[in-house]
């Protein structure tokens, strides 16, 4: 008798099917009425009284098993239906996307990537966590030097050595560290000034600097250059440069260009000049040609620096640079969409 249940309890263990009629069958066989178990459970009268125990212990562990393997079936197999393909409906229509826009910070450092990459200039990029040499001290701007206070500096904590990066001038001195000249190179990237975050300044914003080094390049060379860009960015063709001193360049200037009087806003955003700065500019100082071991008895070059948000607020009219950063939907959504 024990043998037997023993069998039956291996059946049990190994049955398994995928078809729903074959667990039905299986649960008649050992669970109905006229089942199995209830055979079992009638023969329990017959046994002989020292086997009673162990054959008790033995049907109930039968009857749990066999409910339970009822159960895991059914389960199993009922949840396969849900899951069945057929069931879905694939005309239902999809969750609504909302299509993004590009950040006008993006948009407008773009255009001016691509304007400058039509003349032969490429892009640079470097770490916004500067060591000194690149960001001041290889400019021709030693410790001490006054005009380290023009950049208000971000010092990291534990090592003054190390700095956010102020101008993306840094970009230009690794650059020239790594590139034998004739070098064409913009340098696009976020920078850092301990300034007061008002509507016209933040503590961090962007610039593209611009580095064209080679035999024989002059002043008339930047001019046109700084030309050639403002036509093709603005629609302006009328510039000015004013004297101006950057340590790293010598001449420098600040570039003006015509911007107009036709409406208030013109009158506003000039001053009622009709000029608007928006650039600084200048031929690379010897100095800064000899710390990066180039000859400047044999080559010349000019540089040139601007801020994005400065740019971006003229194009968009945007009233405050703050709204650069507050990520409001309302604001960003209203940028063209990229295609
Ligand atoms: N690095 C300057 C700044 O951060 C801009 C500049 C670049 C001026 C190159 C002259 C030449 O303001």
């Amino acid at each position: 008798m024990i043998n037997q249940i023993e069998r039956y309890l291996e059946e049990v263990k190994t049955f398994t099917t995928k078809d729903l009629k074959e667990v039905e069958a299986f649960r008649i066989k050992f669970l109905s009425k006229k089942g199995i178990l209830n055979q079992l459970f009638a023969e329990f009268k017959n046994v002989p009284n020292n086997e009673k125990r162990i054959y008790g212990q033995k049907i109930n562990l039968l009857k749990q098993a066999a409910t339970e393997k009822v159960k895991q079936l059914k389960e199993k197999l009922e949840n396969a239906v849900e899951e069945n393909a057929s069931e879905l409906d694939l005309t239902r229509p999809g969750y609504p996307v909302e299509i993004g826009s590009r950040h006008p910070i993006s948009i407008v450092k773009n255009q001016i990537i691509d304007i400058f990459k039509h003349i032969g200039f490429n892009v640079s990029e470097g770490p916004e966590i500067e060591d000194d040499w690149h960001n001041f001290t290889a400019l021709n701007l030693p410790e001490y030097h006054p005009a380290r206070d023009m950049q208000d500096t971000f010092f990291l904590q534990k090592n003054p050595d190390w700095l956010l990066r102020t101008h993306t001038s840094s970009v230009q001195t690794r650059y020239m560290e790594a590139h034998k000249p004739p070098i064409r190179t913009i340098s696009p990237g976020r920078v850092y000034r301990n300034e007061d975050i008002s509507a016209r300044s933040h503590c961090i914003f962007h610039q593209v600097e611009g580095l064209y080094i080679d035999k024989g390049v002059s002043f008339a060379d930047l001019k046109q250059t700084l030309l050639y860009f403002t036509k093709e960015m603005f629609g302006k063709s009328k510039i000015r440069l004013r004297p101006s001193y950057f340590p790293f360049t010598e001449p420098s200037a600040e570039v003006d260009i015509y911007w107009g009087l036709k409406t208030e806003t013109d009158y506003r955003i000039t001053k009622g000049t009709g000029w608007l700065e928006i650039m600084g500019a200048g031929m690379v100082d010897p100095n800064v040609l000899k710390n990066m071991e180039i000859d400047p008895g044999v080559y010349t070059g000019f540089a040139f620096g601007m801020g994005i948000e400065r740019i971006a607020m003229l194009l968009y009219q945007i009233p405050d640079i703050r709204m650069f950063y507050e990520n409001d939907m309302r604001f960003l959504s209203q940028f063209k969409p990229v295609v």
